[in-house]
């Protein structure tokens, strides 16, 4: 029989490559979103990718009532939770609204899984978790902490479910500790969209190329790092996407959780990423290094081995694709 799976935040970015994985998958995916940080026409893209009409409902993760008819109406074996707010500065502007999206809807979700006798839920954390990190690669069982409410909320979410695994073992979570999520999907139909001026280095890069921005601002070239600029682990977005199918098809198969870090393994600097974008689009992007910024820190990259072991999890896609991905989804976006 097809599981249904309830995506919170399904036509988002992370929410909308999920979905088209988990169709491939042959799952039956059911989207919740407010689309207060996604396009309307999401759902009519996912369409054209997966030649099925994907099932949408209009809504909050806030709204109980709603959650209910939800489970009711649909028939939901398991749940992937993405809806949450995700920008580190705004969240220091507005804890009150991070603590209430992110941490309230997960508790007002789990009240109605819990409800329908649904156990089963894959939670979208962050290596924000760890905080300033102790040591890299990062293991799971590194330190964790939190430098923002944003990063508080995450690491509030993860010891929430923790402490409700321990409380009923009918509960099964896979949590996922995701690096920078980068690129687009190949169709080019479905990406990253951020409604102001990104925050990110992707996405700005991105408006850098289309020339809605004028010059990338390096924050720092100071650091201790080979040319002295910030090092990620940049995923592509359609590894991760595969990340999830792996984590729900283990909490499906044998109801146990995990906790799983989700990146390459690979470090890459802000100039190598913008060398590789400017390869993508032709053309040498123009970036001006400004001081660094407040709260950042030199390098952060993860040791994938857990994924690996416990999920069969590896990250197939390189930087190169990335770019390529993303150039591809934010030009054609340009011109339609
Ligand atoms: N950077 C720039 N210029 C920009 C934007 C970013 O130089 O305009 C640099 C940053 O200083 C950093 C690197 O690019 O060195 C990556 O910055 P991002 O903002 O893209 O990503 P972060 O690693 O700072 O933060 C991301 C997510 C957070 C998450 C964190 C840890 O945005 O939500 O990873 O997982 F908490």
């Amino acid at each position: 029989m097809t599981a249904t799976i309830l995506l919170t935040g399904g036509a988002g970015y992370i929410g909308s490559h999920t979905h088209v994985a988990l169709v491939a998958a042959g799952y039956r995916p059911v989207i919740l979103d407010d689309f207060s940080n996604a396009a309307g026409d999401v759902p009519e893209r996912l369409a054209r990718i997966s030649g099925t009409e994907p099932r949408v409902w209009r809504g909050s993760v806030l709204d109980a009532a709603l959650l209910d008819e939800i489970f009711a109406v649909e028939r939901i074996d398991a749940v992937v939770h993405f809806a949450a707010r995700k920008a580190v500065g705004e969240s220091v502007r507005m804890p009150l609204e991070y603590v209430e999206t992110n941490v309230v809807g997960l508790v007002t979700l789990l009240k109605a899984m819990r409800a329908a006798g649904v156990f089963r839920l894959v939670y979208s954390s962050s290596a924000t978790v760890y905080g300033v990190p102790d040591r890299l690669p990062i293991p799971e069982d590194a330190a964790t902490g939190f430098t923002n409410p944003y990063g508080y909320t995450k690491l509030a979410g993860e010891q929430l479910l923790e402490q409700l695994a321990a409380s009923d073992p009918r509960w099964a979570f896979g949590v996922l500790r995701y690096f920078n999520p980068a690129g687009a999907h190949g169709s080019g139909l479905i990406g990253e969209d951020p409604r102001d001026v990104p925050n990110n280095l992707m996405p700005y890069i991105a408006k850098v190329a289309v020339g809605e921005l004028p010059e990338l601002r390096v924050f720092g070239d100071d650091y201790d790092t080979p040319d002295g600029t910030g090092v990620r682990d940049y995923i592509h977005v359609e590894d991760l996407a595969e990340g999830h199918v792996l984590s729900l098809a283990a909490l499906m198969r044998d109801g146990r959780g995990h906790l799983v870090n989700l990146g390459t393994g690979c470090g890459f600097s802000v100039l190598q990423m913008l060398a590789a974008y400017s390869e993508a689009c032709g053309r040498r992007l123009p970036h001006v290094v400004v001081p660094r910024r407040a709260g950042d820190i030199a390098a952060c990259w993860a040791d994938p081995s857990r994924a690996a072991e416990l999920l069969g999890f590896r990250a197939r896609r390189g930087i190169g694709e990335m770019c390529a991905s993303s150039w591809a989804w934010v030009s054609r976006r340009q011109r339609n």
